[in-house]
């Protein structure tokens, strides 16, 4: 995966995470959002009903429109939950949470 991210001073520290099933590079701190935003996805789930792509909206915990899968525990806010090293990150199932 590429990633879109600024170049970070030398030396500060990273972590893997894994999302859909490939590792990704994240630096401690980050949401799962901005690690997603970084590797380009501007889809995080399809809504059930009508499968309407959904992704970051309100980036503050309100909109419930992020929800991924985070180590197994569905509908979890990408943009309110920080990463951390060996995450797992789903992306893209249903949700109409
Ligand atoms: S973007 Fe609105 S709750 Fe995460």
């Amino acid at each position: 995966m590429t990633s879109s991210r600024l170049p970070r001073p030398a030396g500060s520290p990273t972590l893997t995470v894994s999302v859909d099933s490939e590792i990704a590079e994240a630096h401690p701190g980050e949401t799962v959002a901005t690690v997603l935003l970084a590797l380009g996805r501007q889809t995080f789930r399809h809504t059930d009903h009508l499968h309407a792509p959904r992704g970051l909206f309100c980036g503050m915990g309100v909109c419930f429109d992020c929800l991924v899968t985070i180590d197994g525990q569905p509908n979890v806010r990408a943009c309110m939950t920080p990463v951390h090293a060996g995450m797992t990150i789903e992306t893209g199932g249903p949700s109409d949470a």
